[in-house]
């Protein structure tokens, strides 16, 4: 049995080199292994190697033999995944590669249905830890620092730690888990030793004011017990301290749905609040609070009270896409679908704005796509929660955080979908299908251009007067790449 060595549980490189001595030295699966360092003492992330990393590894010359990039991405992954015969398996791939070179496109082959269950359970572990990491807050001798503890079901604190660093870019912050700890100090990401939930703290004062936002921002009529234990597991529930609510908001939720209109405000997410508070001289946004990034501008919209709007809504909806887009979008408000995944354009509507993108030759992940209101205005009836038009003095409250989008991004061209997007983006009152496809020229010397909403085509009764104006909305969106 030839056994390399592997300097890490996650040593993706280490397994490649080595794998590739392996093949190329014609030891087949079932005669070679591979072990990490200190296993068995279960040696972390940072252990060093005792031997030469590959008992087979010499100065032979590389004769190439290469392997679909798609293995790759599959290895990068699967290396990641907690289970012990993960490396075995990738190299049994591997060794299968050279004779079955479609192997990775025969999804009905055991090791390859194998290898994309592992894709998926480590996805999935990399989509809870960021959603379920709360911070607690502790002061040290540079200030104030995040730290949590997460126990990730599968190995992906270096894979998801990036998705941290953009989300809290202006924070200093620790995640700490039994794999090893990411420390971010507002500047560079570092990894360290694996840590125990002893190292972490497990109070502070941010918890309550947290619990109050859950339970202010928890909405009983949309209430599904299954999906909801299914999307957060009770196994991240412990470091969660609104998960203490969960089963009496449960019990509590028939009451809830009745009286949901008239209940109370969410009390705001104490860290928002302090980032704001961080950038405002005397506690008035609009005063001193500039927002000096998308991610900044972002968290700040989440503390907005310059209008009602955000009582009812699960969360408000920024813009997204590249800061250097040169076309920005922008629609109405949040729909119920954009308001619970906290992005925009992402339901029926953003599916007609997609389709339609792409007929007229733009590309959506080249597009800053926004609203011009951030919270989901609406009605309950019923269980559904019905869009409501926002009025001209929400328009008005929320053109401040459009506009610093807009100060942000500087788009040569903006597209307003509407009426209520053309009055944020021209500030006036617009007869769209009047003024329609013609391009207008803005103070800070950027081009828009009005077209309809996509969920008027969405509306219409009548078959051809749908295909009629769906290809007038492509056009428009061909003029609008024309001026780009
Ligand atoms: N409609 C909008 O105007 N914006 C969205 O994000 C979704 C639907």
């Amino acid at each position: 049995m030839r056994v390399a060595q592997l300097v890490s549980e996650t040593d993706f490189d280490g397994w490649r080199l080595a794998a590739r001595d392996l093949r190329l030295a014609g030891i087949r699966p079932e005669d070679a292994t591979f072990r990490v360092a200190g296993a068995e003492g279960q040696g972390g992330l940072f252990d060093t190697p005792t031997e030469d990393r590959s008992p087979v590894r010499d100065e032979r010359k590389e004769e190439g033999f290469s392997v679909p990039k798609a293995f790759v991405d599959v290895a990068r992954e699967v290396i990641l995944h907690r289970s012990a015969d993960r490396f075995d398996l990738l190299y049994r791939i591997l060794w299968r590669l050279r004779d079955e070179p479609d192997l990775m496109k025969v999804v009905s082959d055991r090791d390859i249905v194998d290898a994309l269950d592992r894709v998926r359970n480590v996805s999935r572990a990399s989509h809870k830890m960021k959603a379920f990491v709360r911070f607690r807050f502790v002061e040290d001798e540079n200030g104030e620092t995040a730290v949590a503890w997460f126990e990730p079901a599968h190995r992906v604190l270096e894979k998801t730690a990036p998705f941290f660093v953009n989300r809290f870019t202006t924070m200093r912050w620790s995640i700490l888990t039994p794999d090893g700890s990411a420390f971010w100090d507002g500047a560079s990401l570092a990894f360290g030793p694996p840590a125990s939930a002893a190292d972490a703290p497990d109070e502070d004062a941010v918890e309550e004011f947290w619990k109050t936002y859950y339970a202010s921002t928890f909405n009983p009529a949309r209430l599904k017990t299954k999906t909801m234990q299914g999307e957060m597991p009770k196994r991240y529930w412990k470091n969660l301290p609104e998960a203490a609510l969960i089963p009496e908001l449960v019990a509590a939720s028939a009451v809830r749905t009745e009286t949901m209109v008239a209940a109370p405000h969410p009390a705001p997410n104490a860290r928002l609040l302090r980032e704001i508070a961080r950038h405002t001289r005397d506690g008035s946004f609009e005063e001193g609070f500039s927002p000096s990034s998308l991610d900044d501008l972002r968290h700040g919209v989440q503390a907005c009270r310059r209008c009602d709007l955000y009582r009812d809504a699960t969360q408000g909806v920024c813009g997204e896409g590249p800061k250097t887009a040169s076309l920005m979008i922008v629609g109405e408000q949040p729909g119920d679908q954009e308001d619970l995944a906290g992005r925009p354009f992402v339901g029926p509507a953003g599916q007609v704005l997609d389709a339609a993108l792409a007929e007229a030759g733009i590309d959506r992940e080249d597009v800053f796509v926004t609203n011009a209101v951030k919270h989901f205005k609406h009605e309950p009836q019923g269980k559904r929660r019905l869009h409501k038009t926002p009025n001209t003095s929400e328009i008005s409250a929320c053109r401040w955080w459009l506009d610093h989008e807009r100060r942000l991004v500087r788009p040569k061209v903006i597209l307003a979908l509407g009426a209520t997007a053309s009055l944020a983006v021209l500030n006036r009152k617009v007869a769209v299908t009047r003024e329609r496809g013609q391009p207008i020229a803005l103070a800070d010397g950027a081009t828009a251009m009005i077209t309809v909403h996509p969920s008027y085509l969405l509306r219409l009764p009548d078959e051809a007067a749908r295909i009629s104006e769906r290809a007038a909305f492509v056009r428009d969106l061909q003029k609008v790449r024309a001026l780009l």
